[in-house]
């Protein structure tokens, strides 16, 4: 069981903090008091995050943040991370997150996925940490037989390894947890986060040509790309569009002060969906972010990926009940915040 504490007293090591997810999840923990340690090796995300963050919470509450840059997968400056905060509970984004990169570099994916999960598993075990919260993702639950989804939904064969990654690091987790009820584990599927922190200073910040639809739709409001591409406009839906559970990042980020909130003095494997409920179609999104930018975006309508699903979205009633968590912003309000990330920061964190 992890040893109950009061949130003053509690530091989180929160691995891939400089991330997109990750750096709203800071903001939040250090807003709710708690201390908090980032492990970034700045693979995916800019060392000017942890300004933004100080920027937004302000002196006292940045004191009690502090970063190191390193791998995961580093044994030695893990331990010496362990070694030198008293870590209590851990989140781990850190991991590569594009599905069609992984296909072409499967061996980078499960090496660093895979292997710096079990790299921190070991390190945390040996300090007595056993507490854990992981990003799993909506990604385990492949082609839906009903929706919306449930934590009981069947889990499905992966389509890619990023998402075996998902899949097997959930299995790891639920097989420690088995092995030794010592440990505290909480696995949050979450569909898809879009959306920025409503002060504009921090967002995502994708390299190169954005994977996700709403980076996308974003640098097209900006001007870098010319039109969105809509993959297929005959599926059995609304509009003929795929249809996803968009959150807004800061609803996720709250989810997690919540299972910390949760999992204090717990034990054993917990799943919890992270969505709104609500499935919105790719026109549906042009369209709210049409409206928060003030222009049409154009878009071309090309034929369907392999592999998407018509339609995921999520039943977070468990959430809500067990955790007291809710998604409080909707599709339009994560378009505004979206767009004036964008606006405000055309190129991400480069200046
Ligand atoms: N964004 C999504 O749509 C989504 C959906 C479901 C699950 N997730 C998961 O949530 C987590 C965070 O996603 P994100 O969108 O914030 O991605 P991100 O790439 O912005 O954040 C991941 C962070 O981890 C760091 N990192 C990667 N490998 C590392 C390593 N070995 N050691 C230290 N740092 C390392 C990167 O530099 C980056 O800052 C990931 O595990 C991702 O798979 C994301």
């Amino acid at each position: 069981m992890s040893e109950k504490k009061t949130i003053a007293d509690t530091t989180v090591l929160v691995t891939g903090g400089a991330g997109f997810i990750g750096s709203h999840t800071v903001v939040k923990l250090l807003e709710s008091g708690y201390t908090v340690v980032v492990v970034d090796d700045l693979s995916n995300a800019s060392e000017k995050v942890l300004d933004r963050i100080d920027q937004i919470v302000g002196d006292e509450a940045s004191e009690r943040l502090s970063f190191y840059r390193a791998d995961v997968n580093d044994r030695a400056a893990l331990e010496a991370v362990f070694d030198d905060c008293q870590i209590d509970r851990v989140i781990h984004f850190a991991g590569f997150k594009a599905v069609g990169e992984s296909v072409q570099k499967p061996i980078e994916y499960y090496a660093n996925n895979l292997g710096n999960t079990l790299t921190l598993l070991d390190v945390m075990r040996e300090h007595g940490c056993k507490s854990i919260i992981f990003s799993s993702s909506a990604t385990v639950y492949g082609d839906p037989d009903a929706l919306p989804l449930t934590e009981q939904s069947t889990k499905k064969n992966a389509t890619n390894p990023y998402g075996w990654t998902k899949w097997m690091i959930e299995q790891i987790l639920t097989d420690v947890a088995k092995a030794d009820p010592e440990w505290d584990v909480v696995l949050l599927r979450y569909f898809n986060p879009i959306g920025a922190h409503p002060s504009g200073l921090i967002g995502e910040d994708p390299k190169g040509i954005p994977n996700n639809l709403v980076p996308y739709v974003a640098q097209v409001a900006v001007g870098k790309r010319d039109a969105v591409h809509v993959f297929g406009n005959d599926y059995d839906t609304h509009d003929g569009t795929g249809v996803r559970d968009y959150i807004h990042v800061v609803d996720l980020a709250a989810g997690h002060v919540a299972a910390l909130a949760w999992m204090n003095g717990r034990s054993g494997v917990e799943i919890f969906n992270l969505g709104t409920g609500t499935g919105s179609s790719v026109l549906d999104v042009i369209k709210a972010f049409s409206a928060a930018c003030g222009k049409e975006l154009p878009y071309v309508i090309e034929p369907r990926r392999a592999g998407d699903v018509t339609a995921n979205y999520a039943d977070c009633t468990k959430a809500r009940e067990e955790m007291g968590w809710e998604a409080q912003y909707d599709l339009a309000d994560m378009c505004r915040d979206s767009w004036n990330w964008q606006s405000h920061n055309p190129n991400g964190y480069e200046d």
